[in-house]
């Protein structure tokens, strides 16, 4: 899946502004963006409830034009809040569902509704229903003709932290059968555990995209904890290791921020035990979110927390 300059304003105002993405099949992509970003708008063009200003679609290899409605029976989405019958059951609804579009087996539903977890739920009426459900049903509605591409849009919201993991699963279980999972969300955490690829966006433009790992390799650090008298020592005996070493912390003891890919901490051990220099704390790993933060416009806490550095 592609677009090629897309661009759609609402009115006065630009939504999008010439989105170029690069989907690969059978990957679990994460299109991440903070709130009012073009999520939204993106997924609405591309499940042709939208059309473009400017700019193409490249779906499952083929370019989508307006009014290709066919190439969507390929395709299954969630976009904003699913829409049910209110008055009919979880299970009333996806047959509903499979009856306006390609045919699905009963059994089909059914597997779908242990799949999201609402077997127990399937005859109770939509109108019953929490936030969650809901959404646990739309998901299902979205994989019912088997698409090879889904589109969801922030699948995650209203969902309870089983219902995320139970969701996260089922999504990377998608894509290691080979669809290509295209999944919004506005939060970093959501999309670094769940996806291969990152789109990030701000402002109707792709800012950065690439593999999780190229990324988490970009964004490495390796930190040192010293005392504070060593501090100039520490930061001569790392010179020229990387651009910029921050220090950080006001105590008795400091924490140095050096940005390596975290396979290098070793390499910063050694220069320090060279120097003579015995560091309390020594941790690598990566700091994606102050790049999320200034690649988003929102202002980026560059001294790093340590919340950064798990993985
Ligand atoms: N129906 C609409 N009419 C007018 N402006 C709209 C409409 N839908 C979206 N917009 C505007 O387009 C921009 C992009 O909105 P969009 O809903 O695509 O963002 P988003 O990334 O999905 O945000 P969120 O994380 O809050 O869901 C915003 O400035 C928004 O105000
Ligand atoms: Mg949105």
């Amino acid at each position: 899946m592609a677009t090629r300059g897309l661009r759609k304003s609402y009115g006065s105002r630009l939504a999008l502004d010439g989105l170029d993405l690069s989907v690969p099949s059978g990957v679990v992509y994460g299109f991440l963006g903070p709130n009012g970003a073009g999520k939204t708008t993106t997924m609405r063009l591309l499940t042709g409830l939208l059309h473009p200003d400017a700019g193409s679609i490249e779906l499952l290899g083929q370019p989508f034009r307006r009014g290709d409605r066919r190439r969507l029976f390929e395709v299954g989405a969630l976009v904003e809040s699913p829409s049910f019958y209110p008055y009919l059951s979880g299970r009333q609804n996806l047959r509903a569902l499979a009856a306006a579009g390609a045919s699905v087996s009963a059994g089909r539903i059914d597997e779908l509704l242990e799949l999201v977890g609402l077997r127990e739920r399937a005859k109770d009426k939509v109108s019953g229903y929490s936030l969650g459900m809901k959404q646990r049903l739309g998901i299902a509605g979205a994989l019912l003709s088997d698409p090879k591409l889904l589109l969801l849009d922030e699948p995650a919201n209203g969902l309870d932290p089983a219902g995320i993991v139970a969701m996260r699963e089922t999504l990377r279980r998608l894509a290691a059968a080979g669809k290509t999972v295209f999944v919004s969300s506005h939060l970093l955490a959501e999309v670094q555990v769940l996806a291969d690829v990152i789109g990030i966006i701000a402002a109707g433009r792709l800012v950065r995209e690439g593999s999780l790992e190229a990324l988490l390799t970009d964004q490495g650090v390796v930190r040192v904890r010293v005392g504070r008298e060593q501090a100039d020592a520490t930061r001569a005996a790392l010179d020229g290791i990387a651009p910029e070493i921050a220090v950080a912390g006001g105590g008795v003891e400091v924490w140095l921020t050096v940005h390596v890919e975290p396979s290098r901490a070793a390499e910063v051990n050694r220069r320090l035990a060279e120097a003579g220099i015995y560091a309390s704390g020594l941790e690598a790993g990566t700091d994606l979110e102050p790049l999320f933060l200034e690649l988003t416009g929102g202002g980026a806490s560059a001294e790093g927390t340590m919340q950064g550095i798990a993985r």
